[in-house]
């Protein structure tokens, strides 16, 4: 039995459908989770906190469609939108009843949302954020924190790994192909508003924007951070930019800003506004925004928007739908709650395996860090040891958990209850204590 064969059998035996997405995609993916050949579960269905592979396996899920789901896969109220949806058509490209009835409501829920334009996903809506911000004001460099991932374009990407060595604000491309980032991407250092406000003033004649995560992965904001971007922004004309793929909706319905308590001039939005379905969404002050009005065409001050699928009737209903889920009452205390129970069950799982490690995150989210020093920016979390996270966290695979090792969040949705949050204790445990001799071998 070759190596590969032996790994698929050991992970509950659906030989055939991983070998057939090991042939067909890189790595066996389609995109990140990095697994071990053999470990990678192939999904056939979900319900809830659960997903099941193709085996007949069931784990409890802590990545949540990398928390599109919140509400939990395949909600009923979010599938019955759906298929009311399907009927009418599935997409026009053109402007339809539920994209406008959407629309309407992100502008009375997200405090920025001035006007809204539908894509496809988070890594457009961030795209379009920056190339509003560039057509506005005539400028092409962008500001971004060390670590952040925006989506996969190069801007999305740049300085997002631990790639080559270099000094702040010099920026990284983090991969092949896209060198040009280095002469167009300044980056800062998260969470240090002296040095980020010292790039903003000397590089502010050619800075379009500053594009921010407001939970920098799952590193929250220190006091004051970005409300000090918001100030210095303003103060040096730089268009501010939120990245809410993963904070909005999910930390409560007017996103980051809302919870903050800070504004900025143009956000993005995915994920969790699907309820699970594709979407994406920029949104904006209206001044800004304009930009992209078809009426300006060819002017000097228009850029070029469209996507085929963006704003497309399906998704819309499923994002109408979670809407009204997140809507009812106690919706996000609960979703709140689970989290600071789930952050507290890690704490102690820690302290009584005498673990060095912090336990990262807000709202419902949560990463561990194995460190002894305080972690709050990328380079902090660069030297705590990673390695271990990822032995923990196969560990947790192998045990039952569903999750990406690729050392993000660990996201919770409405169905983690405090029987998923215990028994995922207790694997986190197991799985402590089973990688704490082991070498930096996976
Ligand atoms: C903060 C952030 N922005 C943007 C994206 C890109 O979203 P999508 O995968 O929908 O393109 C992600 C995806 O994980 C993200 O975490």
């Amino acid at each position: 039995m070759d190596q590969l064969t032996e790994g698929l059998e050991q992970a509950g035996g659906s030989v055939d459908w991983g070998r057939r997405a090991l042939a067909v995609f890189p790595d066996g993916s389609n995109g990140e989770f990095g697994f071990p050949p053999g470990l990678a579960p192939v999904i056939a269905r979900g319900e809830g906190a659960r997903v099941w592979d193709t085996s007949g396996r069931e784990y409890w899920d802590l990545t949540m469609a990398w928390g599109s789901a919140l509400m939990g896969h395949a909600h009923p109220k979010i599938r019955e939108a759906v298929i009311r949806a399907l009927s009418d058509g599935y997409n026009f490209a053109g402007v339809n009843r539920r994209g406008v009835e959407l629309a309407e409501r992100l502008q009375s829920l997200v405090p920025c949302a001035e006007r809204v334009r539908f894509v496809a996903s988070g890594t457009e809506a961030t795209l379009m954020c920056l190339r509003v911000a560039q057509a506005v004001t005539q400028r092409s460099k962008v500001l971004k924190f060390e670590g952040a991932y925006h989506g996969q374009h190069p801007v999305g990407v740049a300085s997002m790994l631990n790639g080559r060595s270099v000094t702040l604000p010099q920026s990284d491309p983090s991969g092949a192909g896209a060198g040009w980032v280095e002469r167009d991407v300044l980056v800062a250092p998260f969470n240090d508003l002296a040095t980020t406000v010292k790039i903003l003033e000397s590089h502010c004649q050619e800075l379009a924007a500053v594009i921010v995560e407001p939970l920098h992965r799952c590193l929250a904001p220190l006091p004051g951070f970005l409300q000090g971007l918001r100030e210095a922004t303003r103060r040096l004309g730089i268009v501010l930019v939120f990245d809410e793929v993963v904070t909005g909706f999910r930390f409560g319905l007017s996103g980051a800003q809302g919870y903050f308590g800070v504004t900025p001039d143009l956000a993005a939005f995915g994920k969790a506004l699907g309820g699970g379905f594709p979407i994406g969404a920029y949104a904006g002050r209206s001044d800004l925004m304009e930009v992209v009005n078809e009426q300006r065409l060819p002017g000097p001050n228009y850029a070029w928007s469209a996507s085929t699928t963006g704003g497309n009737p399906i998704s819309c209903a499923a994002a109408m739908a979670a809407l009204d889920l997140y809507s009812e009452p106690g919706c996000y205390d609960r979703l709140h709650e689970t989290g600071t129970r789930f952050r507290s069950i890690l704490e102690s799982v820690l302290v009584s395996t005498e673990t060095q490690g912090q336990v990262l995150g807000l709202g419902p989210l949560a990463q561990v860090a194995f460190a002894s020093h305080p972690v709050f920016d990328q380079q902090t979390w660069l030297a705590s040891d990673r390695a271990r996270g990822r032995r923990v966290m196969l560990e947790l695979v192998r045990g039952g958990i569903y999750l990406n090792p690729m050392g993000t969040k660990l996201y919770l949705s409405m169905f983690h209850s405090d029987e998923v949050l215990q028994r995922f204790g207790e694997e986190f445990q197991g799985a402590l204590i089973a990688t704490s001799n082991l070498g930096d071998h996976l």
